[in-house]
């Protein structure tokens, strides 16, 4: 409490100022329409309506706006960062996102996904310190490809997509042993206007796992952004070098130096309704502020709001499961039974030990360490408020030992996934063909207690220097669902993730499990670590108890996607085709992460601004 009181102070002190001066460019132009800022609040026509102002729909709207049409952007929040401006700082990337409601800013659309069995019923706050963590690999990309029958998803022709967002600073300002990882030509240097750089403080911890991983016999890569997810390093970020604050698509787009006087943003408005008029074609949206009135569609509308509330505002408009629509008397304009259908998330987990390294632990339990700390990043930019307390990770898939309990069925579901998910080929010495891995995970080195992750910040125990490696499952087999409440906006949709839902989700969440332990006992990580495991403790042994420790701290990681998935027209399941376009209708697109056709491996940021900049290029090339 008292750590994020005080940054909070430090926050709106270091960033206020800034955010003011980064809110709006816009300015009163000739014609009929008032692009001065805020736009007023009755019936408009654009040619673009966009709805959400997150990572997707800023970045569609952004570059509709430079390509000279335009464009309303609806958004249901107002500028995120100057009411909330501690998200600028990268260290207090934990502040607000507990599974404890209690942790709900007052930016959090505070969803709480309610008694999931796979968490042992408990309830799961959802909310809303970016690591941008690497591509998808080539293999993904590829299998994105063939799904929605479009080559030019394939990873070589999506990456000067993944390019175009990303302005790279290399990490020459960190100490020299977390300086080396990086490739160069991840990176373009014409990318604007996302920043993406290191923090200037490597945690002491996460060098100490590099050692463990290393010695468990994962490699060392390069850099995770060139279509391979392999091997372990030190990962990028969306912070912004110049004064190590976080760069989000809000900060950049709004401080872009290129013009975006055809854009008009309606904050605090929420979307209520698409409006379809002859032929299914959507040619407007139902908006609210105080009153309700609508922005009209010369060309098309972009529904960018999100995994949860873009599948609920196609429902409400009329595009779902025909049951659901019948349910809530909406009049049907296109059966989709895809519709919040299948949901993608990823999960994790993991043990931790005390250690004789400096964490964040240390901060939030002595206001004389946060103190210093709050000093060296004020004045130097330094220190560990630069680093949101996760900078290492690892992908792999598991050995062949780990998996010893997987069935023929197991492995055919598994086989669903590309070969080159995250994968390592480990060549012991006593072998001449390299081990084949199997099932896929990714582990993340956490310099903090994690626990059932309630509250990342009051959790911390009151003594001692702590620190996790948690794993993420980046491939569940577990699909969840997303329905409305009533057929209003205004009324938070159910989430229904479903995680750990599948008997072989659960087996892989084991062994994952067990392989955290073996590589906490490398001798190469045991010289830091302080007496035996902390959490969740030796006496948890068995399949049966470590699934019980799983089932009852198991946080997400904020990846839900899929709910509008992309795909071909004899997909069932698929909402909208290869250019996002929704089956039945026409002038209407989905872009975001709903539109995934399947989550890909590692942090999904990359390819949400990936898919927005394709479908960008795509509307201004037609
Ligand atoms: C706490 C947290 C940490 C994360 N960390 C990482 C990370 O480290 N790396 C990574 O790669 N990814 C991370 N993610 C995931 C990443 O942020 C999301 O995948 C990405 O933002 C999804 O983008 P989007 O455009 O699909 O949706 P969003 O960014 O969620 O945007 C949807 C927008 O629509 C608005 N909206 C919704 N309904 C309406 C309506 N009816 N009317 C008007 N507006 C509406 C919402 O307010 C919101 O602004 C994290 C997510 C969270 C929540
Ligand atoms: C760096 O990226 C380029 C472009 O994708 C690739 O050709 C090259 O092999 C990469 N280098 C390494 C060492 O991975
Ligand atoms: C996996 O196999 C081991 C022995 O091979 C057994 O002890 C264990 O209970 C099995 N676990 C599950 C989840 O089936
Ligand atoms: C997390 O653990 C704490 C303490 O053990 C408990 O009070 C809390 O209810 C748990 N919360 C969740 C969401 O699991
Ligand atoms: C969502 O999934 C749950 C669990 O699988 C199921 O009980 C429920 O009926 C589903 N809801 C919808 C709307 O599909």
């Amino acid at each position: 409490m008292l750590l994020s009181a005080v940054l909070r102070l430090l926050a709106s002190l270091l960033f206020a100022p800034l955010s003011g001066f980064a809110r709006w460019p816009v300015q009163t132009r000739p014609g009929n329409i008032f692009m001065g800022w805020p736009p007023p609040p009755w019936d408009a026509t654009y040619d673009y309506v966009v709805i959400g102002g997150g990572t997707a729909g800023i970045t569609v709207a952004a570059r509709l706006a430079q390509g000279g049409y335009q464009v309303a952007l609806v958004e249901a929040g107002s500028d995120y960062e100057s009411k909330h401006p501690i998200s600028q700082i990268p260290g207090a990337a934990t502040i607000g996102i507990g599974s404890s409601i209690t942790t709900a800013t007052s930016v959090d659309w505070k969803f709480v996904a309610q008694r999931v069995p796979g968490a042992n019923h408990r309830d799961i706050h959802y909310a809303r310190g970016k690591c941008l963590g690497g591509s998808p690999s080539e293999g993904a990309m590829q299998k994105w490809a063939d799904l929605v029958g479009d080559p030019s998803y394939s990873f070589q022709n999506t990456f000067q997509y993944f390019k175009r967002t990303a302005s790279f600073t290399p990490p020459e300002h960190r100490s020299e042993n977390a300086r080396r990882t990086y490739n160069e030509s991840a990176f373009d240097i014409s990318g604007q206007p996302l920043e993406v750089s290191y923090p200037r403080f490597a945690m002491p911890f996460s060098s100490w796992v590099r050692r463990a991983l290393t010695a468990i016999g994962m490699e060392e890569t390069q850099d995770f952004n060139t279509g391979s997810l392999r091997g372990h390093q030190f990962c990028s970020m969306t912070i912004r070098p110049t004064d190590e604050s976080r760069s989000s698509s809000e900060s950049a787009f709004l401080r872009s130096p290129r013009k975006l006087d055809t854009l008009a943003i309606y904050e605090n408005t929420l979307a209520k309704k698409i409006l379809f008029g002859d032929d299914n074609r959507a040619i407007g949206v139902r908006v609210q502020q105080l009153w309700d009135f609508t922005l009209h569609a010369r060309r098309e509308i972009i529904l960018s709001a999100g995994a949860f509330q873009s599948p609920q505002l196609l429902m409400v408009s009329g595009i779902g499961p025909g049951s659901i629509l019948h349910e809530h008397k909406i009049k049907p304009i296109v059966t989709l039974p895809g519709v919040g259908q299948n949901m993608w998330d990823h999960i994790f987990f993991g043990p931790s030990y005390q250690v004789s390294v400096d964490t964040f632990t240390g901060m939030a339990q002595n206001p004389i360490r946060l103190a210093a700390q709050a000093m060296i990043y004020t004045i130097f930019r330094d220190g560990m408020l630069t680093n949101p307390s996760a900078d290492y990770l690892a992908f792999e898939k598991l050995p062949r030992s780990s998996r010893s309990n997987l069935t023929a069925r197991d492995e055919y579901e598994l086989s669903w996934f590309p070969e080159d998910w995250p994968e390592v080929e480990v060549r012991p010495p006593s072998m001449a063909a390299p081990e084949r891995r199997l099932k896929f995970v990714q582990y993340i080195a956490a310099s903090a207690y994690v626990g059932n992750f309630s509250d990342p910040f009051s959790q911390q125990p009151w003594t001692g220097q702590y620190a996790t490696i948690i794993a993420s499952m980046v491939a569940p087999t577990s699909r969840g669902n997303v329905t409305i409440r009533s057929a209003n906006t205004a009324d938070l949709p159910i989430i229904n993730p479903n995680w750990m839902d599948t008997e072989l989700d659960q087996k892989l969440a084991v062994a994952t499990y067990r392989r955290m332990r073996d590589i906490l006992q490398m001798p190469a990580i045991l010289p830091v670590l302080i007496g035996p495991e902390y959490f969740p403790g030796s006496k948890y042994q068995t399949d049966a108890e470590v699934l019980h420790v799983i089932k009852d701290t198991l946080m997400t990681i904020y990846h839900a996607s899929c709910t509008c998935k992309m795909g071909t027209r004899d997909d069932s399941l698929a909402v909208v085709d290869h250019r996002a376009r929704v089956f039945g209708v026409t002038g209407l697109r989905v872009v975001d992460a709903s539109s995934f056709p399947f989550l890909p491996p590692g942090h999904p940021q990359s390819t949400v601004y990936m898919l927005a900049e394709k479908i960008a290029a795509d509307i201004l090339a037609a």
